[in-house]
């Protein structure tokens, strides 16, 4: 929907009414009546009230974090980059321990900020928020919190903003956690941090289960996107200037088997790929027991699909992979890794991998370096296992001694950096076009971007380049970015 529109439809709610049932009319509803707080509360300070969103954790949380302050900003938020803010959102992450204790932390802190401006809201959402020891936790020592919601009900905000705001009865600190639903509320306000790149989700939730990973349990069963509302998503950001798109979901290859007219991925990105003026599509992230032939051809045969495949291995171990319950084997993903070159045979491929998951032996562990060196990454993200509550893996018993990990992990990404390396290497002295991101942080005579391949480049050049595709010559490989040169006009 065009913002124009929803604003008349924001504009034309009577919030004398009680609000109505259907969404996003609700939304709109309880939007219009913050505004009008929000309007108020300005005059008497005699400024903008400030909010400033703090996301940890993954794509899909940054992407959950640019709606939140869609929704903030239409309600009269200004965002602001310092936690003394008017209003302060943690979007929580929990895939591993460290996230949670990271999210403690500050809201010791904001405490002290409470202290300062009592009529400051803390509100916390996202995957943390929806395991139930960490709410008890909340409730008992971290009652300077607001407002907490999961992650199902981020459409929901401004309904609960209204209800801690004009609700003299409300209690305290409003929770509303769902379990799990197949509602996907679509037209709501909606933020965007780059003007010619985004992130699109086309599906919620995972169906894997895999033993050590407690993401089915907070984000709720697989659910897909209708095709038309992803298409015409995407066709609107191409008409503001995006050229860039990126599909997310926590396993892309399964997309549309929920679906009333099931579609497969392959099948949407055909779609995605006609969109004119789009330029470049990547996604993520890719199961490799889903990962179908039509895809594989699809990739090889498109000119806008990046060049790039993301594709967690976890273990090079088919005796874990089995514990872990991913469905293939070390030889299944060699297998489709050649499979991928074969008809592709540039692409870069990069990892996920998991060390000191229990009962991992040193012979488990050489088949997870094996693998790395076989296929030679572009990157690895590699982890140490973290126990998760209520996940298989929790229970098990042999956890590996946290010194054996630490010496394995260390070892792994030795490997891993100096295999990248060599990669990046191979760049040098080739043109590869760059979508100019942004200016560099250290140095402003150079610009940012990202090649077809997800590398970093630097290279001399002016703010004008920002949201163009340019061929950059790469003159130097830093082992994960590259320096280069403009060597011409936009493509
Ligand atoms: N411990 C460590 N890493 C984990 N991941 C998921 N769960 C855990 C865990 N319990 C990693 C996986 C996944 C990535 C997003 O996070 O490698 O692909
Ligand atoms: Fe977690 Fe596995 Fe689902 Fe990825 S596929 S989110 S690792 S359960």
């Amino acid at each position: 929907m065009e913002y124009t529109e929803m604003e008349t439809q924001i504009h034309a709610m009577d919030i004398s009414c009680p609000p109505p049932e259907e969404e996003p009319a609700r939304q709109y509803y309880f939007i219009k009546k913050v505004r009008q707080h929000i309007c108020q509360k300005e005059q008497e300070k005699g400024r903008k009230l400030t909010c400033h969103i703090k996301t940890f954790g993954c794509q899909m949380n940054a992407r959950d974090s640019e709606k939140i302050l869609g929704i903030l900003t239409v309600m009269g938020y200004e965002e602001s980059d310092t936690e003394q803010a008017d209003l302060v959102l943690y979007n929580t992450c929990t895939v591993r321990e460290n996230a949670n204790l990271k999210v403690y932390g500050r809201l010791g802190q904001l405490k002290k900020f409470k202290e300062r401006n009592p009529e400051m809201l803390t509100i916390l959402c996202g995957c943390m928020m929806q395991e139930p020891d960490v709410i008890s936790r909340i409730k008992k020592s971290y009652r300077n919190v607001d407002i907490i919601f999961g992650t199902h009900n981020i459409f929901k905000l401004a309904e609960l903003l209204a209800m801690r705001l004009f609700e003299p009865d409300a209690k305290r600190m409003i929770i509303d956690i769902w379990k799990d639903t197949t509602e996907i509320v679509e037209e709501l306000p909606n933020a965007r941090k780059y003007s010619f790149k985004g992130g699109v989700n086309i599906m919620f939730g995972c169906n894997n289960f895999c033993s050590y990973c407690i993401v089915p349990y907070v984000r709720g069963r697989e659910r897909s996107r209708e095709p038309e509302d992803i298409v015409e998503e995407i066709r609107s950001m191409v008409q503001d200037g995006v050229v860039e798109i990126m599909l997310l979901g926590q396993n892309v290859n399964s997309y549309g088997k929920t679906l009333e007219h099931p579609i497969t991925f392959a099948e949407l990105l055909r779609q995605v790929e006609e969109i004119p003026g789009l330029q470049r599509i990547r996604f993520m992230t890719s199961h490799p027991k889903d990962l179908s032939d039509e895809l594989i051809e699809v990739m090889g045969q498109s000119d806008k699909i990046c060049k790039h495949l993301h594709l967690p291995l976890q273990s090079g171990s088919s005796r874990l992979l089995k514990i872990m319950n991913r469905h293939y084997t070390k030889e299944d993903y060699l297998e489709l890794v050649d499979k991928i070159r074969s008809k592709n045979p540039d692409i870069s491929l990069t990892t996920d991998i998991i060390v000191g998951f229990p009962g991992e032996t040193e012979e488990d562990f050489a088949e997870t370096l094996d693998v790395v060196e076989r296929v030679g990454y572009d990157s690895a993200f590699t982890f140490i296992y973290s126990k998760r509550t209520g996940t298989p893996a929790a229970s098990m018993e042999e956890q590996v001694p946290e010194e054996v990990v630490k010496e394995r992990f260390d070892r792994l990404l030795d490997k891993v950096q100096v295999l990248a390396a060599e990669r990046a290497g191979q760049a040098v002295g080739t043109v590869e076009n760059v979508l100019v991101e942004e200016v560099n942080g250290q140095d402003t005579t150079l610009m940012t971007g990202r090649t077809e391949k997800n590398y970093v480049v630097h290279f001399p050049g002016d703010e004008s380049l920002i949201g163009q595709i340019i061929p950059v010559k790469i003159c130097e490989s830093k082992g994960f970015y590259y320096i280069g040169e403009s060597i011409g006009d936009s493509k």
